[in-house]
């Protein structure tokens, strides 16, 4: 249903405003019907609620942000003749008497963001309560970037979305709505981003000057105007903070970060052991294998197929000596048939939905006719944990959560009488249908977690509301193996990550369909640089796995995998920085130079963590392409050329390889290749070191891969400084934390030294320096992990 935003005369708005009240750092302005509640949250957030008839519901978020509060500098209120004004250290925020309008300015000025018709709201005369809007004006020269997975350009400015998690198999360009919930974004005009997070999970819509230029508006079918607006002003910290405000996650166990491989379906048994030892004797690196949903017993959740899998706890076993780790399938949907553990005891137990008048919620999915768990009751969660038991005593390291919209076959969803605890506050599922899927993968989230032995759980989920990053990490659903759908599966990761989901990635290849040799490889030169690097496909379209496509593409594919393993230290730090500080692992080009206005309008290329910038080919048949880098020195990662930002570039390309940059002056960690994350102690450990004249940072941060002893202590997180003038270059590190790495030694690869080195000592010894590349200036050195400082003159 599309509601018409114009419809003027059935509208109402929020009046003028008669008192006010201020407790602690919230503030009320009362209307004769509106309360308007503006809730200091740090400096720079601010969150409004609106209530349409005098009191607010329950305040309760399954994002967590109802929670969120920093401290607060300075706060201050001031009554005008036509305004108040509440001032914070970084903003300034009108309060207009007449409407509630609401402007918020920083401090020197400017206007960031302004109402237009502000909150108003319409009765939703078939359902009751409020269909509850906000519109402000456009800015000059805005952009809008965030929402989730929406498969479209970076900037969505003059689009309209939609979020009501949606079962979009072979979604194409602009498909909206798909799978995930994600109700906030980022805008930005004149160098300044803010965020919106409209944290509300009935149906709901945003419109960035789709419906008239010079407004944009979000609303819902339903609940209370209730949003965060977080200043930034640079667009990562607008990130950072939603991330926060929503839950950062814990980290991944190291092997999850790893190339993952899945198809559906792969069995029987005798299947799974052929393709993992196909893996190993091509020595192609892989750490998870998958399981789809035909492992199971007639689509049962928690059961094994008797004859398929007979023995599925030696195979995992066998597996896992071979280095790979089980993840396996567990949709919503659990099979009618008195039969069936999991039915009985969800029936006897009363933990499946109800329709309005009664009867259980009932659907087909794959299993044939289902009930389905009520996600947001406390007990159901913790019951659905409980049933992991089993499965992780077989050995499963990681689960799959799939159909989580909920999808039903021909009805698409559940229908909207369908009721729903939302703990403790019971609602249809026009609530919590957004909801659904983020409740379903927590539950599972506990169970692996419960019952994991003290390892890191691993979940991977298809739909989710903000927040879901908390427990699991993602995939973008069932895409197709065109070249188009390579440069959606870019904006899409690109799109999760600024949205608080840097743990994403596609169905490298395509769902859907057969990529050919040369897409598949282009779409593994994407996909290592995604948090999430798996191969996925229907297999009924035909083979999917690196061999399949003859060897010249067999052959490249194990390059591009055995570049991610070499990475992994690198990637690994990435992430220990968005787990620390909610910094998305991925970032657009105008969110790495927010100054420069050249980057506005690209959208391929992007950063993986500080100092890589990818821009992947999207076309067939090139040999490279042009592409834009940001301020600074690049160097080409190929073949050490050096390029000057702020300037397009050309980056030669052909099949062999990705057009990867390396910032200058960073230090990039690297390990030697392994065919699966703990296959061997390595000796040393590689820092690819690029020159740059002056100072730069870069870090490592390395712990045992899985476990919690990091949570204590048992990590370590080190800091190299590099430094560079015409005659000599330093590198100092600095060691934090308690974690001893197992190899002893850093081979040191010095990238483009603009001088002929004579010496180098480390921590006052002189060392040998091997000339490895005279017309490169590249040079080698080995040191103890444990230096303080290398000076190379
Ligand atoms: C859905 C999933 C897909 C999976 C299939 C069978 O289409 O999106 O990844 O393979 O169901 O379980």
């Amino acid at each position: 249903m599309n509601i018409n935003h114009d419809k003027q005369a059935l509208q109402q708005n929020a009046g003028v405003v008669e008192r006010w009240e201020k407790i602690e750092n919230r503030f009320y302005f009362y209307g004769q019907q509106t309360v308007l509640e503006v809730k200091i949250v740090s400096d720079g957030v601010i969150r409004f609620r609106f209530s349409a008839l005098g009191n607010f519901h329950r305040d309760f978020s399954y994002s967590h942000a109802q929670h969120y509060q920093q401290h607060i500098e300075q706060l201050e209120v001031s009554e005008e003749e036509e305004y108040f004004v509440i001032k914070t250290a970084k903003l300034d925020c009108e309060i207009q008497k007449e409407r509630m309008l609401i402007k918020i300015l920083d401090k020197k000025g400017l206007v960031i963001s302004e109402d237009e018709k502000g909150f108003h709201w319409e009765e939703h005369k078939k359902h009751g309560g409020e269909i509850v809007f906000n519109t402000r004006k456009g800015q000059a020269g805005e952009r809008f970037y965030g929402l989730g997975d929406k498969p479209t350009d970076t900037d969505i400015r003059e689009k309209r979305f939609e979020n009501w998690g949606k079962d979009t198999y072979a979604f194409g360009k602009d498909s909206d709505p798909l799978y995930k919930n994600i109700p906030f974004f980022i805008g930005m005009h004149h160098k300044v981003a803010y965020g919106i997070f409209f944290d509300n999970s009935f149906r709901t819509f945003f419109d960035f000057g789709f419906e008239r230029k010079n407004a944009t508006s979000f609303w819902a079918q339903g609940g209370e105007m209730n949003y965060y607006f977080i200043y930034g002003p640079e667009l990562l910290n607008v990130v950072q903070t939603y991330t926060e405000m929503t839950c950062k996650p814990e980290m991944p166990p190291l092997w999850a970060l790893g190339f993952h491989q899945c198809k559906w379906s792969y069995y029987p048994e005798k299947q799974v052991r052929e393709i993992t030892s196909e893996f190993r004797t091509r020595k192609i690196p892989c750490d998870a294998f998958y399981l789809d949903i035909d492992y199971m017993d007639g689509f049962r959740c928690f059961t094994w197929h008797p004859e398929h899998f007979p023995k599925p706890k030696k195979m995992i076993q066998d597996l896992e000596a071979q280095g790979f780790k089980t993840v396996v399938i567990i949709d919503p949907g659990i099979k009618i048939d008195p039969n069936y553990w999991v039915y009985k005891e969800g029936l006897e137990k009363g933990y499946f939905c109800k329709r309005m008048d009664g009867p259980l919620m009932k659907g087909a999915v794959w299993p044939g006719e289902c009930n389905f768990p009520d996600f947001t009751r406390p007990e159901v969660r913790e019951w659905w944990a409980g049933l992991f038991e089993g499965l992780m005593d077989t050995g499963v390291r990681g689960v799959w959560n799939d159909m989580n919209e909920p999808a039903v076959f021909e009805i698409e969803t559940f229908p909207n009488d369908v009721r729903h605890d939302y703990d403790g506050d019971p609602c249809s599922h026009r609530k919590a249908h957004n909801v659904y899927g983020m409740q379903m993968a927590r539950a599972t989230y506990e169970g692996v977690k419960k019952f994991g032995e003290n390892k890191r759980p691993f979940v991977i989920t298809r739909s989710g509301y903000s927040g879901l990053q908390k427990y699991s990490s993602v995939w973008t659903g069932d895409n197709v193996a065109s070249w188009e759908h390579l440069a959606i599966a870019n904006n899409q990761c690109q799109r999760l990550s600024v949205s608080g989901i840097s743990y994403c990635g596609t169905d490298i290849g395509g769902f859907i369909g057969s990529p050919s040799g040369e897409l598949f490889v282009r779409w593994i030169q994407l996909g290592i640089f995604h948090m999430f690097c798996r191969v996925h496909s229907s297999g009924d379209h035909g083979d999917q796995e690196p061999w399949s496509f003859g060897v010249e593409v067999e052959l490249l594919t194990k390059k591009f995998i055995e570049l991610r393993y070499k990475l992994l230290p690198y990637i690994y730090t990435t992430f220990y920085q968005h787990v620390q500080t909610g910094m998305p692992t991925l970032r657009p080009l105008p969110f790495v130079a927010q100054d420069d206005t050249e980057t506005y309008n690209r959208q391929d290329e992007f950063c993986m963590g500080e100092n890589l910038l990818v821009c992947p080919i999207l076309a067939e048949k090139v040999d490279g392409r042009w592409l834009y880098l940001p301020e600074g020195k690049w160097y080409y990662y190929w073949d050490d050329q050096e390029f000057d930002g702020k300037q397009e570039v050309w980056a030669e390309a052909a099949l062999d390889r990705v057009p990867l940059f390396v910032k200058a002056g960073a230090v990039i960690p690297m390990a030697p290749v392994m065919q699966y994350v703990g296959e061997f102690d390595p000796e040393a450990l590689f820092l690819h070191v690029y020159v740059n004249s002056g100072e730069y940072s870069s870090y490592l941060y390395e712990d045992k891969g899985d476990g919690y002893e990091y949570t204590e202590g048992v990590y370590c997180y080190k800091t190299f400084v590099t430094h560079g003038d015409k005659k000599s270059f330093t590198i100092t590190q600095n060691i934090e934390g308690s974690y001893n790495p197992v190899y002893n030694t850093y081979e040191i690869m010095i990238h483009g030294l603009n001088f002929t080195p004579k010496s180098c000592e480390v921590d006052g010894e002189k060392v040998h320096i091997d000339v490895i590349n005279p017309d490169k200036n590249l040079i080698r050195i080995d040191v103890d992990k444990g230096f303080g400082k290398i000076v190379i003159k």
